[in-house]
């Protein structure tokens, strides 16, 4: 979609809006430059950098691709993988996006808390379905933990933004429903119906189906006693993981790359986060080395307690939906691979063999709390 129009184009939109998103550039004739253009696997991203009368401003357009991961079969039916959230149609993108974070923002602002940040979205051009925003300046949570990596040569103490980053979930989980948004997987069926849909992806793509086959069915006999037969909903993230949040000063956590499409069982954004933290990229091809497992288990406790605050943690639900979300990872890296990628092939077979390794590893933690462990003897 970038490829609709070119950048001569956008900038000259840019310099024609530029009084409305930034007031104090108004009536002024603005320098706009074109920083950086960058593609990714769902978008591309164009950072410009603004100026005029000695005043500086960066803003970012970002273009939502579509389904780009989708192979054509010859018949015309798109072969894709189990998911359990549904790609949205790629011209809706960048209007849903829009919406939700302009309603993030006054979500969180009218809280007046310290602890979270929101982004500014400036506009949305529907002819060009493209999202405006300011430019945020601080790193993501993923980059400052990096700083925690082995050998830590300037740590960085992350504790109050991973409390904080569980603090903000647990109040977008309470934002009310958009217009796009509707229920999934709302109870303990659907939870297993997804489950038996990972599996059987990944038993046709021959992959180790006796360790497949082992985990689902501890997995499924668990959910029997560990999860109600409704589960609690909320407004879902979809991609809550350490890269989609910034950290400003004061470990202030903005968080962002959402389209509010779905309500869906709390567990799965905080079992995401968790997975996230598990299975990072570092930590896959390090062997697990770059992070030391305490520390993530530190990692991992703050960000609970900053989701419950005083109540009881669910761990139970949380690690088995964790294991569920492992499941979809390993369909996900499997359905990837059959991806043609030339020259790169070889090296994708490799990085598949380090996270295969690491998603079995995951698997196999045994469930152990307490809460787990009795349902276990139970059943
Ligand atoms: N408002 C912003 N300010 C600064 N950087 C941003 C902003 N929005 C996104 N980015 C950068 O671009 C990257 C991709 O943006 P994201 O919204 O996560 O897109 P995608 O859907 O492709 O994951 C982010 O990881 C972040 O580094
Ligand atoms: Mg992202």
């Amino acid at each position: 979609m970038a490829e609709r129009f070119g950048v001569i184009e956008l900038t000259s939109v840019v310099r024609e809006r530029i009084g409305r998103y930034f007031p104090e550039l108004a009536g002024h004739e603005p320098r706009v430059l074109l920083e950086r253009r960058q593609s990714r696997r769902n978008s591309t991203l164009f950072s410009f950098l603004v100026s005029a009368n000695a005043c500086e401003q960066r803003l970012l357009v970002k273009l939502p691709h579509g389904p780009a991961t989708w192979r054509r079969l010859d018949d015309g039916a798109v072969d894709d993988r189990p998911r359990l959230s549904p790609i949205p149609m790629a011209d809706a993108k960048a209007q849903l996006e829009f919406t939700t974070l302009s309603r993030i923002r006054d979500h969180f602002t009218v809280r007046q808390d310290a602890r979270f940040g929101a982004i500014r979205v400036l506009d949305f051009l529907p002819e060009r379905q493209a999202v405006v925003m300011e430019h945020v300046p601080h790193p993501s949570l993923s980059r400052l933990m990096m700083t925690n990596c082995r050998p830590a040569l300037w740590a960085t103490n992350c504790d109050p933004a991973l409390r904080n980053a569980g603090a903000w979930l647990r109040i977008y989980h309470d934002l009310p429903a958009l217009g796009q948004t509707q229920d999934r997987h709302t109870s303990r069926d659907e939870f297993v119906g997804s489950l038996r849909e990972f599996v059987e992806f990944l038993m046709r793509a021959s992959q180790d189906s006796r360790l497949v086959e082992r985990v689902a069915a501890q997995i499924e006999s668990l959910a029997q006693s560990v999860l109600s037969e409704f589960l609690p909903l909320g407004m879902s993230h979809g991609d809550f993981a350490p890269r989609n949040i910034f950290v400003g000063p004061g470990q202030q956590v903005t968080v962002f790359d959402t389209l509010a499409r779905w309500r869906a069982p709390i567990y799965e954004d905080i079992a995401h986060f968790l997975v996230s933290l598990k299975l990072s990229r570092p930590q896959v091809y390090s062997f697990g080395f770059a992070f030391r497992p305490d520390l993530i288990a530190r990692y991992e406790e703050e960000f609970l307690r900053g989701y419950f605050d005083q109540d009881e943690i669910p761990l139970g639900a949380i690690r088995l939906y964790e294991k569920l979300l492992v499941l979809e990872k390993w369909a996900a890296r499997v359905y990837r691979l059959r991806e043609p990628r030339g020259i790169f092939r070889l090296a994708q077979l490799g990085a598949a063999a380090l996270w295969s390794r690491a998603i079995r590893r995951q698997l196999l933690e045994p469930v152990t709390e307490p809460q787990a462990q009795a349902a276990l003897s139970m059943s």
